[in-house]
C-alpha cells in the first residue's frame, strides 16, 4: 500500500509533464501555422486582393502548381474567376492588363528596375553572371555591348548564315519526302535549325542537327534539365535550399551540367580563335576585348549558353505553334498561302527584306505569339521597398509582381474573342477594335525585354514563308490536341508530326 502510496505521486509527474510538453508542442505546430494562415487571409497587407483562400494562405499550391507543369494554365483559369489581379501566393500577384507591365517591367522616374526574383530563375552554372541575371551595372554593360549584334546592320550581315541553314532544313525535308518519309516531327525540325542557327551566331559553329538529323548532345540535355528546373524553383523556396537541391538532384544530372559546362567552355575557347570580323554574337565584343571593355571569358561563357537557350527553343516553339494553329485553321492557311505563292515567283526571293512586306504573314505570327507564347508564365519582380502603384492598385514593398503572359493575352477583358486564333486582329480588322493589343508581350517589356525580337522575327518569317512556298501540309494526328502541354518555363513540346507533299506548282 504504502508502496503504492509513495509510487503514484512521483511516478505520475513524468507523464503529465510529458503530456503537457507534447501539449505545448503539438500547439505550437498547429497554432503557429494557423496563426499564420489567419493572418495572410484577414490581415495582410494584400488581404483585399482575391485569390483561392489555399492560395493566399500558403505558397504550397504555387509550388505544387509549378511542380504540375500547370502553373500558365492555372494562373489563366484563376484570372477568368478572379480578375485582373490575382493573388496567387500570400506575398505575390499576377496581373493581365497593359498597364501592369510598364510599372513591373519598364523603368520610371523615382523608381529603378524591379529586382528579378531569383528563387524564380536558376542560378548561371560557372559563375559568372549572365544578362539574364546580371544586376543592373552588368546587365547595362552587356546589353551595351551586345545591342550591336542585334543591330539592324548586324542582322543583315548574319542573314547568309540564317540563310544556309534554312537552305539546309528545306534540303532535308525534300530528302525525306523523297525517301518515303513524308511524315516529319517539325518540332524537331524547326529546333535543329534554331540552334544550329544560334549555335553558328554563338560560338562560330552550328550544332550539326540539320547535318545528323539529331539533337546534338549539348541540347539534348538542356531539354532533359527543363523539369528538373521547375524543382528547384521550388526548392529555393524552402529552409535549407542548397543542400536539399543538392539532395534531390540526381547524380547524372551533376555530371550532365558539368559536361555541358566544359563543352560550352571549349566552345568559347573554340570562337576565341577565330575571326573577329564574323558578323555573329560576339564579333564586335572580341574587338573590345582588346581595349579591356568586352567581356571576360566567364562572361563569355555564361552569356553564351544563355544566348542558344534564349534564341533557339523560343524560336523553335512559336514555328511549331504557328504549323499547328494554320493546319487547324483552313481559312487561314489558305490565306497565308495566297499571300506567299502569289508574291514570290521563285524561292530565292524570299529573304529579309521581301518578308517584310508580307502583311499576313506577320500578323499570323503575332496571333500566334498571342495564343502560344513561348514564354508562357509571368516573370516575377520584387517591388521596391517605397511600394507602387500598379495598374491603378497600390502595391506595398517586397510583393512579387508579374504579368502572366498566357493569361494576359487569353483573357476576354483583354482581347474579342480571346481564344480564337484571328490573324486579322493585327490587321485593324473593326471586330476588333476593343482589343489591348498593349496586354501582349510576348517578348516582354523594358530594359530587360528580348534582345533577340528582330532576330527572331526574321527567322520567323523566312522559315514559315518557305514552308509554305515549298509544302502542302495536313496534321498526321488530327484527333491530337497538340496545344495540351505541360509548361516547365517553357512549353515541353511532344511531336508536331506532319504530312508534308510538295506542293504542287502552276504551270
Ligand atoms: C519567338 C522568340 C522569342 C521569344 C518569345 C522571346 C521571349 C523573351 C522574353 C519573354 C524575355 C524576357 C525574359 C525575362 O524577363 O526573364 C527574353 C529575354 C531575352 N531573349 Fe528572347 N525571345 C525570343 C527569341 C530570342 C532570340 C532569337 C534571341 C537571340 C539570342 C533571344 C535572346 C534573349 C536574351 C539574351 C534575353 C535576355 C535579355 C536581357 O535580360 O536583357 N531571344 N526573351
Amino acid at each position: 500500500m504504502a508502496v503504492n502510496q509513495s509510487f503514484s505521486p512521483t511516478e505520475g509527474a513524468p507523464p503529465r509533464l510529458a503530456l503537457a510538453m507534447l501539449g505545448v508542442g503539438l500547439a505550437m505546430i498547429f497554432i503557429y501555422p494557423i496563426s499564420i494562415f489567419i493572418y495572410n487571409v484577414y490581415f495582410h497587407p494584400l488581404a483585399k486582393y482575391p485569390g483561392p483562400k489555399l492560395m493566399v494562405a500558403t505558397r504550397i499550391p504555387y509550388m505544387q502548381m509549378i511542380i504540375s507543369g500547370r502553373f500558365a494554365q492555372k494562373t489563366k483559369a484563376l484570372h477568368h474567376k478572379y480578375g485582373k489581379v490575382v493573388r496567387i501566393a500570400p506575398n505575390e500577384l499576377s496581373f493581365i492588363e497593359a498597364d501592369a507591365w510598364k510599372v513591373i517591367y519598364g523603368t520610371r522616374v523615382g523608381h529603378g528596375q524591379k529586382q528579378k526574383d531569383p528563387r524564380f530563375y536558376p542560378p548561371t552554372p560557372g559563375g559568372a553572371p549572365s544578362i539574364i541575371l546580371s544586376d543592373d551595372a552588368d546587365h547595362s554593360r552587356f546589353r551595351r555591348l551586345l545591342s550591336h549584334a542585334f543591330s539592324d546592320s548586324s542582322l543583315r550581315g548574319q542573314e547568309p548564315i540564317i540563310k544556309s541553314y534554312v537552305d539546309l532544313l528545306m534540303q532535308r525535308l525534300n530528302e525525306n519526302i523523297a525517301s518515303g518519309t513524308d511524315v516529319l516531327d517539325l518540332v524537331s525540325w524547326y529546333n535543329f535549325t534554331t540552334f544550329d542557327i544560334i549555335g553558328d551566331l554563338a560560338f562560330g559553329e552550328p550544332f550539326d542537327c540539320l547535318k545528323n538529323s539529331n539533337y546534338h548532345q549539348w541540347v539534348h540535355i538542356l531539354f532533359g534539365h527543363m523539369r528538373m528546373s521547375a524543382y528547384a524553383n521550388v526548392a529555393r523556396r524552402l529552409p535549407g535550399s542548397g543542400r536539399l537541391l543538392r539532395l534531390i538532384t540526381p547524380k547524372h544530372v551533376t555530371s550532365q551540367r558539368d559536361w555541358h559546362f566544359d563543352l560550352t567552355k571549349a566552345k568559347v575557347q573554340a570562337r576565341l580563335s577565330k575571326s573577329n570580323e564574323r558578323p555573329d554574337f560576339f564579333g564586335n565584343i572580341l574587338k573590345q576585348n582588346d581595349t579591356g571593355k568586352g567581356f571576360s571569358i566567364p562572361e563569355m561563357i555564361s552569356n553564351s549558353s544563355t544566348l542558344i537557350i534564349a534564341g533557339s527553343e523560343t524560336t523553335a516553339t512559336l514555328l511549331s505553334g504557328v504549323t499547328y494553329l494554320l493546319l487547324r485553321n483552313p481559312r487561314i492557311l489558305a490565306k497565308l498561302q495566297e499571300e506567299i505563292r502569289s508574291t514570290f515567283a521563285r524561292e530565292e526571293e524570299i529573304n529579309l527584306d521581301s518578308c517584310n512586306k508580307l502583311d499576313y504573314c506577320l500578323a499570323t505570327l503575332t496571333e500566334a505569339l498571342r495564343l502560344y507564347p513561348p514564354v508562357p508564365p509571368g516573370l516575377p519582380r520584387i517591388v521596391d521597398v517605397q511600394g507602387d502603384l500598379i495598374a491603378g492598385n497600390w502595391i506595398p514593398g517586397g510583393t512579387i509582381v508579374s504579368v502572366c503572359h498566357l493569361a494576359a493575352s487569353h483573357s476576354p477583358i483583354n482581347f474579342t474573342d480571346a481564344d480564337q486564333f484571328i490573324p486579322e486582329r493585327h490587321l485593324d480588322d473593326p471586330r476588333f477594335k476593343n482589343d489591348n493589343r498593349g496586354a501582349m508581350q510576348p517578348f516582354s517589356f523594358g530594359p530587360r525585354n528580348c534582345i533577340g525580337r528582330n532576330l527572331a522575327y526574321v527567322e520567323m518569317r523566312i522559315i514559315l514563308a518557305r514552308m509554305i512556298f515549298n509544302f502542302d501540309m495536313e496534321l498526321a494526328e488530327p484527333e491530337k490536341d497538340w496545344l495540351d502541354q505541360d509548361s516547365f518555363f517553357l512549353w515541353d513540346k511532344s511531336a508536331l508530326n506532319v504530312k508534308l507533299t510538295p506542293r504542287k506548282k502552276e504551270s
